[in-house]
């Protein structure tokens, strides 16, 4: 085995907290069968103590004993999708404490496919509980520096996999009360999901979950979302020092500007990274040209809509 897992996985044992890269962002890692290694992670990530958190696993098969009942459609998303960016919130068996289900009757499993992931939860031999490793309500890390900018020596080691192929959370959908509900978009899309099970809108019952919180993965700097055809007389109107991000080619007036790719998985590849750079670029304010409302953006529009926020 290689010397940095095994060390890794001696790490969690001991209760200690690891980074580590899977395909959609970098997950903050603490054994999910320790309430003294979860409380530490919660410390860590400055999240709330009633938040539930993503247990990962190697397989299916150890995931899905995470739950008390597996619907056949939560088994046939599992089988089409893991290993793979799903996450899927199910009723929680006895093996699913308080402390990853924020005391919630339901509990968040996923598979992750990324190579590094794989290995550690293998070697571990048990569910990783793993929010994305930033503090609580930044913006998710999709590399190893990102990581370390935001956590520091908080984290006991952070396992390097390159950047995140995703670059976006995982989707998300609760099948704990009957019917599937999709409660958070992402790589794999509502279209992918509906070829092989029926989804129901969002409701108040829906769980809670953080993701939903109106403003999240946010930059520091105040950002807002323009539609493309007012790009250019918000620029021309502003004082400020501004920082765009866009589709179209740099403006001579702009102090910073990033271009990002015109289509949907490229774009949400690059989305963390640029909102980094963006908002370390000393700007008063960042302006976001508006995705296409198509379907197939509805999971980058999404975090884009969440970074404006507030
Ligand atoms: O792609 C991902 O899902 C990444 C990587 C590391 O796997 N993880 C991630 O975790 O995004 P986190 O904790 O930042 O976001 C997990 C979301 C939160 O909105 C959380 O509240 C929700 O999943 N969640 C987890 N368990 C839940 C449950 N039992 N019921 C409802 N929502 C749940
Ligand atoms: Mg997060």
């Amino acid at each position: 085995m290689n010397p940095e897992i095994r060390r890794a996985a001696g790490i969690l044992r001991a209760g200690g907290l690891v980074a580590f890269p899977t395909e959609t962002v970098y997950g903050l890692g603490a054994d999910a069968s320790s309430a003294k290694a979860i409380e530490r992670l919660y410390a860590v990530k400055g999240r709330p103590g009633n938040h539930p958190v993503i247990v990962h696993f190697d397989s299916l098969e150890r995931a899905l004993a995470y739950a008390r009942e597996v619907p056949p459609a939560a088994r046939i998303l599992a089988e089409r999708f893991w290993p793979g960016p799903l996450t899927l919130i199910l009723k929680r068996s006895e093996k699913a404490k308080d402390f990853v289900t924020g005391g919630q009757p339901s509990v968040g499993i996923r598979v992750p496919s990324h190579p590094v992931a794989q290995e550690l939860l293998k070697a571990f031999g048990g569910g990783i509980a793993a929010p994305s490793a930033n503090r609580f309500g930044r913006i998710s890390p999709t590399t190893a520096a990102h990581v370390r900018e935001d956590l520091g020596s908080d984290v006991d080691l952070v396992l390097e996999g390159g950047p995140s192929e995703v670059g976006i959370e995982s989707t998300i959908v609760d099948l704990s009360g009957g019917a599937a509900v999709l409660l958070r978009p992402g790589r794999i899309s509502k279209a992918e999901l509906e070829k092989y099970v029926e989804l129901k809108e969002k409701t108040e019952a829906s769980p809670r979950h953080s993701g939903g919180l109106e403003r999240h993965y946010s930059p520091r700097t105040p950002a807002r979302m323009v539609p493309t055809h007012a790009l250019d007389k918000e620029i021309s109107r502003l004082q400020d020092k501004v920082a765009v991000l866009a589709f179209s080619r740099p403006d001579e007036r702009v102090d910073y500007w990033l271009r990002m790719p015109r289509e949907p998985q490229g774009y949400a590849q690059k989305l963390y990274a640029a909102l980094r750079e963006l908002d370390g670029a000393g700007c008063e304010l960042i302006l976001v040209e508006a995705p296409p409302e198509a379907a197939e953006w509805a999971a980058v529009r999404d975090r884009l809509e969440r970074a404006c926020a507030g």
